[in-house]
């Protein structure tokens, strides 16, 4: 069978007695790319990867790597290797040997493991560091000797849970730039778990956003921020506005939606609707525009009900009906408080039609 699938997951559940945690996924990973898979805690995504990595069997369904369906292979005849969140090193053998590792197991000549693990060393930026024991390595450091000894043995997919999940923050942030480079110079598929949907959108391909066992989305970074396919994709990345309301008229390009019963917008019919049907319009805070004027093709005259400093930025929280408040997130590029709009102000919220999800469910 040829393929030109790294991964490939086909109808696949895995249910734990009566919990099902994956819930009929069928997906497809290419060669090469940096996957994520992104949800809250308990959605299915390290099951997910325990699965394409023999450590669970699917319930149903089937799983194949580079073409190959894997049945019930256990992971150590699977071309994979999985680097876990809590780095797991042998605090006993140095660093060199906790990279070797593989390869002795695998009976390679001596001399071509010393080569093979500088090279290593020297990809994951420790070289010269062998001779050391984990203990005597920062926490960066020894996730980078994770990283290398996972990546020593080729495997064709490299499988990752939250790998930088125990660092602080500077150290994620650097780390996972680093990771990203890592994996393009290197070639290898990533697949790769994370709660964190800015690391997620920062590192990935491709991303699959889960939740309850589901794939909700599966898509670029900037199509799952620009396009959420449903309310809680918009809702888990990012802050999302929501407004509620039903569909009064449909043109050929536009939907007329009355949100609560009151305010009227124009959106873009960029998905099947009818006329009486509720549905959620979706605006990031920062795509709104506020003005003492209409301005924007978008608009909706308000109230201002907050105003919150950030420094970078200026938040408004605008009151345009009784159920419903927006929030706003201005660039502060003026500076000076007299510039800015004041609690109690009337103004009008307005922005593109492009920035607009309409969402069914
Ligand atoms: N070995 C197991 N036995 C029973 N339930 C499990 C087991 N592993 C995971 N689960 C359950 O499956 C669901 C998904 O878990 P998990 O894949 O770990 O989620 P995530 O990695 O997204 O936090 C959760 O409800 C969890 O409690
Ligand atoms: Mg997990």
């Amino acid at each position: 069978m040829t393929t030109e699938f790294a991964v490939e997951l086909c109808e696949v559940t895995k249910k734990f007695g009566q919990v099902v945690a994956v819930d009929n996924i069928s997906l497809e990973i290419h060669d090469g790319e940096f996957f994520s898979l992104l949800g809250p805690s308990g959605c299915g995504k390290t099951t997910t990867l325990r699965l394409i990595g023999g450590f669970e069997m699917p319930t149903s369904g089937e799983i194949s790597i580079g073409g190959e369906q894997q049945g019930y292979k256990p992971p150590f005849q699977r071309p994979v290797n999985t680097v876990f969140q809590n780095y797991a090193l042998f605090p006993h053998m140095t660093i060199f040997q906790n990279v070797a590792f593989g390869l002795q197991m695998q009976k390679v000549p001596k001399d071509e493991i010393e080569r093979r693990v500088e090279e290593m060393l020297a990809l994951v930026q420790l070289p010269g560091m062998g001779s050391r024991k984990p203990n005597q390595l920062s926490g960066g450091q020894q996730q980078r000797v994770a990283l290398a000894r996972a990546l020593i043995n080729q495997p064709k997919v490299l499988l990752l849970d939250e790998p930088l999940g125990a660092l602080d923050l500077k150290l994620r942030k650097a780390m996972q730039l680093e990771l990203k480079e890592l994996q393009q110079r290197v070639g290898i598929t990533f697949v790769y778990v994370t709660h964190d949907q800015e690391e997620a959108l920062t590192m990935s391909d491709r991303i699959a956003v889960m939740n309850e066992g589901r794939v909700l989305q599966l898509d670029g970074p900037e199509e799952i921020y620009e396009q959420p396919a449903n309310r809680f994709v918009a809702d888990f990345i990012g802050e999302t506005n929501f407004m509620m309301g039903k569909i009064t008229e449909l043109s050929e390009d536009r939907a007329h939606v009355l949100i609560d019963d009151q305010v009227p917008v124009r959106v873009l019919r960029t998905r099947d609707v009818r006329v009486g049907q509720e549905v959620t319009i979706a605006v990031r805070p920062e795509k709104f525009s506020v003005t003492k004027d209409k301005v924007r093709e978008i608009d909706i005259p308000g109230v201002v009900e907050e105003v919150i400093y950030i420094g970078t930025d200026i938040r408004y929280l605008v009151r345009i009906t009784d159920q419903t408040l927006l929030a706003v997130r201005e660039q502060n590029s003026g500076g000076m408080a007299a510039e800015r709009f004041r609690v109690g102000d009337d103004l009008h919220i307005g922005w593109y039609a492009r920035n607009t999800s309409l969402l069914t469910e």
